[in-house]
This record gives C-alpha cells, structure tokens and sequence, in this order.
C-alpha cells in the first residue's frame, strides 16, 4: 500500500520532472544562429528572454551587449527577435531599407488598439496614410509661419491669464506648470475655440483627461488590455467625443492643419463619426504627449544651471533690442519663425534636454528574408517577422561621441556663434547624431513646429520670469516611457517665480 505522503512525493516528483523536461524542451528548441546572421542572444529564460533587464535599464542592457556581441547583435525579448544596430556609422544604412523594412505594420496595429479607431489598411481606406502625410506639410516649410505666429499670439494670452495677478515670487510644480501652459496653448492653436464655453475651464478639464489616459499609454502599447486599466476606457471615450462632427463643426478658428485633416477623414465614408473622432484624439495626443516633457526638461535645466539662463536670457534680450520690440503687460512679444531659428544659444539648450531626455525607439520589421548591407562590404541575413532597432540613447549617451554625456552643457550645439552639426565617431561624421523624432520615413512629422513651440514657451517664459529652483533634489527619468518618445520625469519638481523687472 503507498501512504498519501509517497503519492504527494510521488506527484510532486512528476510535476518537477514535467517543468524541468518542458524548460529543457523550450532550451532546446530555442532559435539558434546560421551562418551569416548577427550574433544571437536568447537570454536563459524561456519566452521572456532578455525583456526584464532590457525593461529594468534599457542603455545599461544594451550597452553590455555591446560589450559582449560588438555594434550588431540580435536579443530575444519576449516573444519577439530584436536585431539591434548600435553604431551610428551605420544608420543611415539601416534607414534607407525601407522596402525590406516596414514600419507600418507596427505603428499601424499599436495606434488603432491606443487610440480606438480601425486599422489604416489599404484595402479599406486607399490612400489614407499617404493623404494624411501630405497634410503634414503644413507644419513644415512657408505653411509653419501661420501656426508659428498663432502659437505665440496663444502662449501669450494664456501666460497673461495665468500670471496677470502676480507681483511677487510664487511657488509651483514645475512639470504642472509646463503641462497647463502648452496644453491649452497647443490645443488653442489647433482646435481653435469653443465659442460659447468658458475656453479655459473646458481645456483644464480636457488636460486632467488626458493626463489620466497619458499616465496608462505605456500600459496600452504594451497591449495589457483596457479593461484592465481602471476608468481608461471611459475616460478615453470622453476625448474622443471632443471630436465628434457636431462638436468639431462649432469650434472656431480651427487650425488649417486640423481643418485639412478632418476634410481628409471626411472623405472616408468607411469611418464612423466615432472612428473619425479617434483619428483627432491620436493627433491631439502625438502633438501634446511629448511636446510637454520635452518642454519641462528644456526649462527644468535651464533653471538648474543659471549661466545657461543667463545667456539664454541675453540672446533673447538682445532680440527684442534689436526688433525694437518691449516687454511689459500692455506689449505682446513677436518672434517670427526666421527668427526663432535664429536663437542659436536657446536651439542649442533645447537640443541638449532632447539629447538626455528622449527614449523613443526606431523599430522596423524585416519583410521577407534579405542581407542588410552595411558599410564597409558587411552584410548580415536577417529573417521575416524580426525586428530592427534603432536606440538614439545608445547615441546620444556615447562618450566617443559627447564628451561627458551625462552632464547637460547648454552650449554643446554652438560653434563659432553658428549651430553645430560636426559630431564624429569612430573619425567619421555622423549624419544622425541628435534623434529625438525617429528616423526615415516615419520621422516625426510635426519636429519643426514641435521645436518652435518650445522655443518660443521658453523666450516667453524667459523674458516674463526670474526663476530659482525651490527643490535641490536630482530628478530623475522615469524608465515606462523608454522606446516611446520622451521620458516623463520621476516626480514633480518645487520652483518659484516671479515677475522680471521692466527696463525703461
Ligand atoms: C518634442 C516633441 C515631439 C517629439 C519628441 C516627437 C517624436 C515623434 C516620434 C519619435 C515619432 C515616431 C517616429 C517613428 O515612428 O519612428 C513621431 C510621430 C509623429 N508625430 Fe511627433 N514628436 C513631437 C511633437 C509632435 C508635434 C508637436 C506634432 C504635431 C503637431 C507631432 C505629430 C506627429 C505625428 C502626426 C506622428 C505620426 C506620423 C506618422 O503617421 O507617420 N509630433 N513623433
């Protein structure tokens, strides 16, 4: 007879003996290298691979994996094969594969499952995805000056709102501070205006919204289903009712961009009234979502490091000076485009908070099986399905390439008075050494009114304000954002203001 306590051991036995032959099983059939392909790594652990230490700390993950395999090398991470090139020497090879290297698929199936709408395919909606990207070239070119100048005529009306009551230093959260001001003036700016409700309290409570539903979008794109997101949903569907025809047709002085594009979902009687809403709410968030961290970072250093605002502060003044232009309650500040790319001391500011802050990852899928080939007669066979990777923090943290990478220096882009381009690594010069907005055909579409926009929050802010940290503390990034664009930081930051004094 076997007593309960052999049979337990017995089961017990069997269950061990199970998980060790299943886990040996999945060793063994894990992919292995062929001949001609980048170094593989698979990690030990079955399915997930390497995706906890790359999770934990992307860089220092993929730093040691340079280390181990050289510039080129292939992780296993959850399910997906991840070929990642690490030299810069070796981008503009990898950009230019876009006909065995797609994008589409990926962004496609992560922006309909985020934002709520179908799937842009082909079939069903020809021509969209190309019909869209003309519109784009409203925010490039001639066409950028109208939003430009509409951006600082907005920035000013919320900044005199917001700061016509103080006279003396007030305390905020800086983050806070950044998101209220280039919300509402973004969302000014491109939405135009409800003509009949109060403008500010309608877009404060549009930003709690968003902010809500922004705090969950790493969650999304990592397909951890909505329903799992407490009040997600529902908070994402009162965005996009924002944008439904009967709200969207009362607004006023709506932006030709917006105007254009919704003209363009008009045209697609295969979309719902909702669908079309969503495409707005997936614009709304691609112009806001990291336009307000990379604003926070650019103003958080510059008054962290009071010789940056200084001579921030100096070439600005030196503008009005030279425009004639004063500064004061009854004055509103006009800075043209030509002369907002002019500010070579703030462009070169705002160039180093995007090379510490900005994490998003440039991801192709390799369509069919094909040989990459790179500079110098290398070439590596890549396989369908897998993913190509490109890490811009790999980039812009390399010391061969900035010295001192982890320190923010803010004239770092200027030479001899003019922006410098001349970045080297390995003796040759990088046509990609700063890339905040991707790469190739997916770059962002909206970089130059992205970049204006903070150029010009901080010339307003900067002229307007004295500033002083309040806080000593170091912030630091917070990692969930890592591969998606700009990191948010840990926590909010204390800094006080004050209004600057007038020179008569
Ligand atoms: C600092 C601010 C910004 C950063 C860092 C940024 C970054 C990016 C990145 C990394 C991408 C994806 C590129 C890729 O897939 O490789 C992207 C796409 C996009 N961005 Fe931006 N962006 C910013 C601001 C803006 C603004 C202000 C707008 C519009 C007003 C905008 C509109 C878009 C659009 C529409 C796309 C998708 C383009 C497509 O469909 O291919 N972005 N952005």
């Amino acid at each position: 007879m076997i007593s309960t306590d052999q049979l337990l051991v017995s089961i017990n036995g069997i269950l061990l003996g199970t998980i060790l032959l299943l886990f040996a099983l999945l060793l063994y059939n894990r992919r292995r290298r062929k001949a001609g392909e980048p170094p593989l790594d698979n990690g030990w652990l079955p399915f997930f691979g390497w995706a906890f230490k790359f999770g934990k700390d992307p860089l220092k993950f993929l730093n040691l994996q340079q280390k181990k395999h050289g510039d080129i090398f292939t992780s296993y991470l959850a399910g997906k094969y991840m070929t990642f090139i690490l030299d810069p020497t070796q981008y503009q090879y990898v950009i230019k594969q876009a006909k065995h290297l797609d994008f589409r698929e990926f962004a496609n199936e992560f922006a309909s499952r985020t934002f709520d709408y179908p799937r842009i395919t082909e079939a069903k909606f020809p021509q969209l995805r190309d019909n869209m990207h003309r519109i784009y070239k409203i925010m490039q070119g001639r066409p950028l000056d109208k939003l430009t100048d509409s951006m600082m005529g907005n920035l000013q009306h919320v900044f005199k709102w917001k700061f016509s009551q103080a006279t003396d230093w007030r305390t905020e959260k800086m983050y806070q501070f950044c998101c209220d001001i280039i919300f509402e003036a973004s969302f000014m700016t491109l939405y135009g205006k409800d003509p009949v409700a109060d403008g500010h309290k309608l877009i404060s409570e549009i930003r709690e919204n968003f902010t809500k539903f922004d705090a969950k979008f790493p969650y999304l794109v990592l397909n951890v289903p909505i329903a799992l997101l407490g009040a997600t949903r529902k908070i994402r569907e009162e965005l996009i009712r924002i944008f439904f025809p009967n709200k969207m047709e009362k607004r006023s002085e709506v932006s030709d961009l917006v105007q254009t594009r919704k003209n363009v979902l008009d045209q697609y009687d295969v979309l719902q009234d909702h669908d079309r809403a969503a495409h707005h709410f997936a614009f709304l968030w691609a112009s806001v979502g990291n336009t307000i961290p990379a604003a926070f970072w650019a103003l958080y250093y510059l008054v962290k490091h009071p010789e940056a605002l200084k001579a921030v502060r100096k070439e600005l003044d030196h503008l009005l000076q030279s425009t004639g232009q004063k500064r004061g309650p009854n004055y509103d500040i006009h800075i043209t485009r030509d002369q907002l790319d002019s500010l070579v001391v703030l462009g070169s500011a705002i160039n180093e908070s995007l090379r510490l802050c900005s994490a998003s990852m440039n991801i192709r899928v390799v369509q069919e099986d094909f040989a990459l080939e790179l500079e110098g007669d290398q070439a590596y066979n890549l396989r369908k399905g897998d993913i190509v990777a490109i890490y811009p923090p790999t980039l812009h943290k390399d010391p061969e390439v900035y010295e001192d990478p982890e320190a923010y220096k803010y004239d770092r882009y200027i030479e001899d008075g003019k922006e410098k381009t001349t970045f080297y690594k390995k003796g040759k010069k990088l046509k990609h050494f700063l890339m905040p907005f991707g790469s190739g055909a997916t770059k962002c579409p909206g970089r130059f009114f992205a970049v204006n926009e903070i150029k010009q929050f901080l010339a307003v802010i900067v002229l307007y304000l004295e500033m002083e940290m309040v806080e000593n503390k170091i912030l630091k990034q917070d990692n969930s954002r890592t591969g998606l664009g700009i990191l948010l930081p840990e926590s909010d930051i204390k800094f006080r203001y004050k209004p600057r004094k007038l020179v008569s």
